[in-house]
C-alpha cells in the first residue's frame, strides 16, 4: 500500500508518498480501505517534530480521522462486516491507502453521508461536541462562546449547538470569514477580535449573565477575557493553543465566580474511551447527520499524494471547514 511518510522533519516537503507492507488485523482489529482522510493542525506539527504520537502509534505516518471500508476483519471480530462504510478517530497513520483499527472504535458512517465528506466529520464533530456537552455541560437555552469560529472545530461546534438547542456567539478576526462561517454554521451572534470587550458582547446578545460555555481554541492571552464571558458556575473548555500556551490569570476572580477550567485532547485518549465515544457519535450524532440537519463544512479536496499541498493551504490560514486527502490509488 502507499502512504505518505515523514522523511525527517520539516517544511511541506517532506512528505513523501512510499510503499508500506499491508498490515494484517490481529484480535478485534479490522483492516480499513481508507477513501479520504482528514487533515488536522496537529498533522503540521507532527511534520515538523512538535507533536509526537503516544506511544505505540508509527511517529512517521500522520493521520488522525479516516473514513473508508472494512476490507479485511481480524479473528474475533463481531459488529463490523466485510464493505461496511466506517469512519473514526486515530491516534496517528490515516494519510495511507490502508489503516488497522479495533473494530468497536469505527463508527458506522450516517446514511447519506460520502466517505470523502466522511473524513471531515470524526475531528471536528467529536472535540466539538465532547468539549460543549460533555465537559461544558452546554443545556438548551443556554448561550455558548465559539473562539474561533471559523476553525473546523468552530463551524461544528456552531451547527450542534443549534442542532441541541443551544445558542452560539462566534468569534473570528476577520469579519468576512466570521460572516461566511455564521451563514454556513448559524451562528446566533458573532464578535469580531478586538473589535471591544468579548464579555460586553456576549452580555449584549444573550441579555443574560454571560455563556455557559466558552470553547476556546486560542489560548495564550486569552483565558482571562474568557472567564470575564463565561456566567457565574461557567465553564471554559480549553482545546487548541493557537495563539500561545502561556497565559495569567485573576484566581480571585475565578473563585469569587465559582467557574470551571476543563482542557482536554482527543488524540491521547485510551481505546476504551475512542469506543465509548464512536458508541455516542453513532446514538446522538448519526441520526442528525442522516437528517441532514449536520454537515461537515468541506473546503478542498487533494489527492493523497499532494498531502505537501494540503499542509501548505492549511499553514496560510485562508481555508474555512476541512481540508481532505483523498486516496485516487
Ligand atoms: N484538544 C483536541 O483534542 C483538539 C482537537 C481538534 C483540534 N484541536 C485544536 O484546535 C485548533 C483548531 O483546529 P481546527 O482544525 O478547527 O483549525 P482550522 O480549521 O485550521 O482553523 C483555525 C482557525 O483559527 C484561527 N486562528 C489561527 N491562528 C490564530 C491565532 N494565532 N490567533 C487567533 N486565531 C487564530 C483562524 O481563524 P480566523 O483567521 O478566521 O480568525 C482559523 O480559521 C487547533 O489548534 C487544533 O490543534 C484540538
Amino acid at each position: 500500500m502507499k502512504v505518505i511518510a515523514i522523511q525527517g522533519h520539516g517544511g511541506p516537503d517532506v512528505l513523501q508518498l512510499v510503499d508500506r507492507e499491508l498490515p494484517a488485523p490481529g484480535r478485534g482489529e479490522v483492516r480499513v480501505e481508507v477513501r479520504a482522510a482528514g487533515v488536522n493542525r496537529a498533522d503540521l506539527l507532527q511534520r515538523q517534530g512538535l507533536y509526537p504520537p503516544p506511544p505505540g502509534v508509527a511517529a512517521d505516518v500522520p493521520g488522525l480521522e479516516y473514513a473508508g471500508t472494512v476490507a479485511e476483519l481480524g479473528p474475533g471480530c463481531t459488529l463490523r462486516q466485510l464493505g461496511d462504510p466506517v469512519m473514526g478517530l486515530v491516534a496517528g497513520g490515516a494519510y495511507a491507502q490502508s489503516l488497522l483499527v479495533h473494530e468497536r472504535e469505527t463508527i458506522a458512517v450516517p446514511e447519506a453521508l460520502p466517505l470523502a465528506a466522511a473524513a471531515g466529520v470524526p475531528e471536528a464533530f467529536l472535540t466539538a461536541y465532547r468539549a460543549l456537552f460533555l465537559e461544558g455541560g452546554l443545556g438548551a437555552g443556554d448561550w455558548c462562546v465559539i473562539r474561533a469560529a471559523t476553525s473546523g472545530v468552530g463551524l461544528a461546534a456552531g451547527q450542534l449547538a443549534g442542532a441541541f438547542a443551544a445558542q452560539a456567539l462566534g468569534t473570528g478576526r476577520d469579519a468576512q470569514r466570521l460572516a461566511r462561517a455564521a451563514a454556513t454554521a448559524g451562528f446566533a451572534a458573532t464578535h469580531v477580535e478586538g473589535s471591544g470587550p468579548l464579555a460586553e458582547a456576549v452580555r449584549a446578545h444573550s441579555g443574560g449573565p454571560g455563556a455557559a460555555v466558552v470553547l476556546d481554541l486560542l489560548g495564550g492571552g486569552h483565558l482571562q477575557e474568557n472567564l470575564q464571558a463565561a456566567a457565574e458556575e461557567g465553564t471554559v473548555v480549553s482545546v487548541g493553543l493557537l495563539a500561545g500556551t502561556q497565559d495569567r490569570i485573576d484566581l480571585g476572580a475565578l473563585l469569587m465566580r465559582r467557574q470551571r477550567l476543563i482542557a482536554m485532547t482527543m488524540r491521547s485518549l485510551p481505546l476504551e474511551r475512542r469506543i465509548a465515544l464512536a458508541r455516542l457519535f453513532e446514538r446522538r450524532l448519526s441520526p442528525l447527520f442522516a437528517a441532514g440537519r449536520l454537515k461537515p463544512t468541506i473546503d478542498r479536496h487533494f489527492p493523497l499524494a499532494d498531502a505537501a499541498e494540503a499542509h501548505r493551504h492549511m499553514a496560510q490560514n485562508h481555508h474555512l471547514g476541512k481540508l481532505i486527502l483523498i486516496n485516487t490509488g
